[in-house]
């Protein structure tokens, strides 16, 4: 089954233009520790406000995920996508023109929803777009622009610093967000949403331009086939069919947040001032750092998720964490440890954050985006994604209590348990989907498969 180059390359361009709604997911969830700095001198805020103003975006993301399901499975992927970029640009601009607290806490629970609906349209729509052989590959651009979006906004943070203007940080995301509005008009919507809303001609015209002509038809064979078995019901949730992966897409959901991730995505600094490190500006290098780990390792998985698969490299990725994260914890145990070698906590984050990079990472936002029904799969994702922020703003609001509770060492050691948990959790229920087309994925589930007794899917 060969693309030939043409087709592969426009599919390519597709996923790229869609990813920068990744990008955004990314810059505007990292722009904030650059910039709180300053919000909080030039509005003196108090410490209950200047939390407000950091979780807004993560409260948000946790509205627009839930709505955005149901309006990407009424209305499409490709318009959908169009709608957050919008949102973007709106949250962009009133954040950076806001006259007082009260309108940047809400320009930025604006963006979270812009952050929300595209957290998860973009991977289902590049999904929905992609050939089977190298869906794992495009659909983790979503990922690696994240990561990119991350590391470009601390070094937006870090060179809009000295002039304290922080209304630019915000501002800057516009950019990317009219490119990504503007890219998307001339996009094809997805064919297999096409096709479950009866639009077999448009679904068929938008086929031809990412398929060869040969794979076009036995492709829409295929999805009106896997259609016939669904109703496209809410209740479906609940069959014996659906249940089994709504509990791997939630389960990973939740497990991918309350390891930790983003207690250094947002806390680098801090953690690395916790384990000694005196000067602030060796810290922010040393996050800037971790940013670039995580872009790199996210490059290396995108070329494996295809040939290795999605099981070995979530695998993988979270005994690296769990192993990381109790060297971490120990470190704190014992200070004479992080003294004599200063390096330990560095090096643990650093292969902490790869292991995440290789496996849970992008396997996750892959894995929801492969492993529902068509028509449901909107609602699903969404489903799978608010779990996900849900989670996200719990650990942001308990991070630093549970550190002044029970102590940094029992922290990551807790967040290391918990990934023990993870990896039983994915290594008894998370199936194999690399190679397999969406339908075929969805006819496992239908035959009552159990994935953890039989993980390839449909041999
Ligand atoms: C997670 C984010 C995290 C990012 C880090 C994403 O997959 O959902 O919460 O900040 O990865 O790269």
């Amino acid at each position: 089954m060969k693309n030939n180059g043409k087709n592969s390359g426009f599919v390519i361009i597709v996923a790229a233009i869609s990813a920068l709604g990744g990008l955004l997911f990314g810059y505007d969830t990292g722009v904030i520790s650059g910039a709180i700095i300053f919000i909080q001198k030039d509005f003196a805020l108090r410490a209950v406000m200047e939390e407000l103003t950091v979780s807004a975006v993560l409260i948000g993301a946790v509205t627009g995920s839930i709505f955005g399901g149901t309006l990407s499975d009424r209305f499409g992927r490709r318009r959908i996508i169009i709608l957050s970029a919008l949102i973007f640009v709106l949250g962009a601009a009133g954040t950076a023109l806001t006259p007082n607290i009260t309108w940047l806490i809400v320009g930025r629970i604006v963006v979270g929803i812009g952050i929300g609906i595209a957290s998860f349209t973009t991977p289902l729509y590049i999904s929905e777009v992609s050939p089977d052989r190298m869906r794992g590959r495009l659909v983790t651009l979503n990922q690696l622009a994240i990561t990119v979006g991350i590391v470009v906004s601390y070094l937006v943070g870090y060179a809009l610093a000295a002039s304290r203007n922080w209304r630019m940080m915000f501002a800057l995301a516009v950019v990317p967000a009219i490119i990504l509005g503007i890219g998307m008009i001339f996009m094809p919507e997805s064919p297999r949403w096409l096709l479950s809303r009866n639009q077999t001609d448009k679904a068929e015209a938008a086929l031809k331009k990412i398929r060869v002509p040969a794979q076009v038809k036995k492709e829409m064979q295929g999805i009106l086939e896997s259609l016939k078995e669904q109703t496209g019901k809410w209740s479906d949730l609940f069959t014996p069919t659906v249940k089994p992966a709504l509990v791997v897409g939630v389960g990973l959901a939740v497990f991918q947040q309350i390891s930790g991730i983003n207690t250094v995505i947002y806390y680098a600094p801090t953690i690395l001032q916790f384990a000694g490190f005196k000067s602030a500006s060796a810290a922010i290098l040393a996050t800037v750092g971790v940013g670039v780990v995580n872009m790199i390792v996210t490059v290396v998985s995108m070329f494996l998720l295809d040939k290795s698969g999605r099981r070995p490299l979530l695998i993988i990725g979270l005994t690296g964490m769990i192993i990381s994260l109790f060297i971490l914890g120990t470190a704190f145990f014992i200070p004479a440890l992080s003294h004599s070698y200063g390096w330990l906590p560095v090096v643990s984050l650093m292969l902490y954050v790869a292991s995440f990079a290789i496996g849970l990472g992008p396997v996750f936002w892959l894995l929801i985006s492969e492993i529902f029904p068509l028509k449901i799969r909107g609602l699903a994702m969404s489903i799978a994604s608010d779990a996900n922020w849900g989670s996200n703003l719990l650990v942001a609001l308990t991070f630093l209590s549970l550190i002044q509770l029970v102590g940094k060492g029992w922290t990551f050691w807790l967040y290391g348990i918990i990934t023990i948990l993870a990896v039983l959790f994915s290594f008894k229920l998370v199936p194999e989907t690399k190679g397999r087309s969406l339908e075929e994925i969805e006819s496992h589930w239908r035959e009552g498969k159990q994935p953890g007794k039989r993980r390839q899917i449909h041999e």
